[in-house]
């Protein structure tokens, strides 16, 4: 068990003295775990294998899912990178920095570790102060999977990351909560046209709006475990995103989804389960259940993503046995936030119709 630091940090001018700091402990071959606009990253030297190999052991990562590699300049990418096509180069101009992950064939430069071995290689700029001055300060690119136990919900916030990591890594920059509240999109570019592996913090419709025709691997939008091998991201095969407790997801229209949800909630109550629902705004007062929780309104969708993962850390601290959430709309955000909870749920989802 080492001692983790925590650097209080400014979100929008991050004092140099603390950056520095930081990175000489990434430069070092340590974990720092850092902002971005998405969710909390923990970060290692993505070109020395050895830090690699710590930060799979730190998160309890299985090491065939390869970790995110987080740049600050524009070059990189061409270092890592084998062969960036004219579209990633379009994507890049338009949404970096971003919550936009380009997978592409990757260069000889890499350690294995650092791709699980993979021919190819996942890479982003953040669009946060911190993240990017913590990484020009290393000079080195970042490798940075969310900052949390494997399997366990992405963290938001530096309370999040200390529940999972205190005492596991070397220090954390504390900016406050991050801004999106779910992991970037994930893209590959190697395809054409480029094929959504993870949705995320660039929404599907934006990606079309300038590139044309973007494809969503069919687990993306899975209602139920497809086979492993079409699993082409590693991410997908494993549970990810859960909480303790059983989650169950209730997908329809509005009006059957509540019905559903209370029918539900009195079944399990007769179980003698401690009950919680995951409501919006719109649906909230509706439940009696013994703990309810609300996303947000239906039609802010970016509050919704915001808000999932911290909520159902929340469900678990108060010990809930079952938490029945409402289905959201799969446009812009909310297809990345179905993804999380048809994922969580073990894809136990009920359908509902009057
Ligand atoms: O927003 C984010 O993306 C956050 C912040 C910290 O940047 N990072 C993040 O990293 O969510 P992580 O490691 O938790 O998720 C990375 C995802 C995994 O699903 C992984 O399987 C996939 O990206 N991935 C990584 N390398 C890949 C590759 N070469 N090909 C396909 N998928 C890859
Ligand atoms: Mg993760």
């Amino acid at each position: 068990m080492k001692k983790t630091l925590v650097f209080k940090v400014n979100s929008e001018n991050p004092e140099a003295k603390i950056i520095r700091e930081a990175a000489g402990i990434i430069r070092n071959g340590g974990l720092v775990a850092f902002p971005t606009e998405t969710v909390y990253g923990l970060g290692a030297d993505a070109l020395n294998a050895k830090a690699v190999l710590a930060l799979f052991k730190a998160k309890r990562r299985p090491p065939d899912n390869p970790p995110i590699v987080h740049i600050g300049k524009f070059e990189d990418v061409y270092k890592l990178a084998m062969d960036v096509p004219a579209k990633a180069e379009i994507l890049m101009k338009t949404f970096w920095p971003g919550p936009l992950t380009l997978v592409f064939k990757r260069s000889n430069i890499v350690p294995d570790v650092t791709v699980a071995c993979l021919d190819t290689i996942a890479v982003r700029m953040p669009k946060h102060n911190v993240a990017l001055a913590l990484i020009r300060e290393s000079g080195c690119p970042i490798a940075a999977p969310s900052a949390n136990l494997a399997g366990k919900p992405s963290p938001t916030t530096t309370e999040h990351v200390l529940e999972d990591l205190d005492g596991r890594i070397d220090a954390i920059l504390d900016a406050g909560p991050t801004r999106i509240g779910v992991e970037s999109t994930v893209l590959d570019v190697t395809v054409d046209p480029p094929q959504i592996l993870r949705p995320g913090g660039s929404p599907r419709e934006a990606l079309e709006a300038v590139l044309g025709k973007v494809e969503l691997h069919p687990i993306v939008v899975a209602e139920k475990r497809l086979p492993v091998e079409k699993a082409r991201s590693p991410g997908m095969k494993h549970r990810h995103y859960a909480p303790k407790a059983k989650l169950v997801v209730v997908e329809g229209e509005l009006p059957a989804i509540v019905q559903k949800v209370m029918q539900l909630v009195n079944n399990y109550k007769k179980q003698e389960m401690k009950v919680g629902v995951l409501a919006t705004n719109e649906t909230v007062s509706f439940y009696k259940a013994d703990v309810v929780k609300s996303l947000g309104g239906r039609n802010h969708l970016d509050v919704v993503a915001k808000n999932l993962f911290g909520l159902l850390r929340e469900f678990d601290a108060e010990g809930v046995d079952v938490i029945i959430a409402e289905g959201v709309p799969t446009e812009g955000l909310g297809l990345a936030v179905m993804n999380r909870l048809r994922k969580a749920s073990g894809y136990r989802i009920v359908k509902a119709s009057l």
